[in-house]
């Protein structure tokens, strides 16, 4: 009788330990995978984050700004601000007309330039050139600019972001690309801050009270 169990439990076992080693091959290709499309998934996730830490690394070595043209010398009359646009070089072929950078062009003498960006410098509005009152002027918060580029009036804490300028064959370039951020001041020439001094009781007119 044992003998009869014995020998109909046998290949019960045999079939269970064949089920068991079926299911840890399962199990542990099925681990393979799952790490596998883990690993994947970090590595798309990661790509982003280590371009995020390295970016000020990479771009503080390569020099992102280069020399543009923005015309003839002589399509900017003496004394006047003139609007000029250029093609950013660091624009991809998928930014379309967003490539197109505007800024505004003084000829303060019959060498001496200015080229501005538009951008105001509290919150980066676009200003506009006044020539009747010859002074750029932010429509946002009332921001105020003389022609030179210092700050008149409002809230900007300086004046405006200032392109570096060259002229060679005639033609007048600006050096573009460097973004004027805490990072990289490359287009941005350091401006005294001209404080409008408070008006004082005695500077103020009284004729209200006569
Ligand atoms: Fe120009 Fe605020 S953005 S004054």
């Amino acid at each position: 009788m044992s003998d009869l169990m014995n020998e109909s439990e046998a290949p019960n076992a045999e079939a269970s330990s064949e089920a068991k080693a079926d299911a840890h091959t399962r199990r542990a290709f099925l681990f393979k995978i799952s790490l596998l499309l883990n690993a994947g998934v970090g590595a798309v996730l990661a790509v982003p984050i280590v371009g995020f830490l390295l970016g000020p690394v990479r771009r503080s070595k390569e020099s992102s700004g280069s020399w543009i043209s923005l015309g003839n010398v002589d399509t900017f009359p003496v004394g006047e601000t003139r609007f000029a646009e250029f093609v950013s070089p660091v624009a991809n072929f998928s930014d379309g007309d967003t490539a197109k950078i505007p800024c505004w062009v003084r000829r303060a003498s019959s060498a001496k330039f200015q080229v501005f960006a538009v951008n105001c410098a509290h919150l980066g509005c676009p200003v506009r050139w006044f020539p009747e009152s010859r002074l750029f002027m932010c429509p946002c918060h009332g921001g105020a600019y003389y022609e030179n580029g210092d700050r008149a009036a409002g809230p900007p804490d300086r004046g405006l972001f200032e392109y570096r300028t060259r002229i060679e064959d005639g033609q007048l370039s600006i050096h573009a690309g460097d973004m004027p951020t805490p990072a990289t001041q490359a287009s941005c020439k350091d401006k005294p801050l001209i404080q409008i001094a408070p008006a004082t009781s005695t500077s103020r007119s009284n004729t209200w009270e006569s």
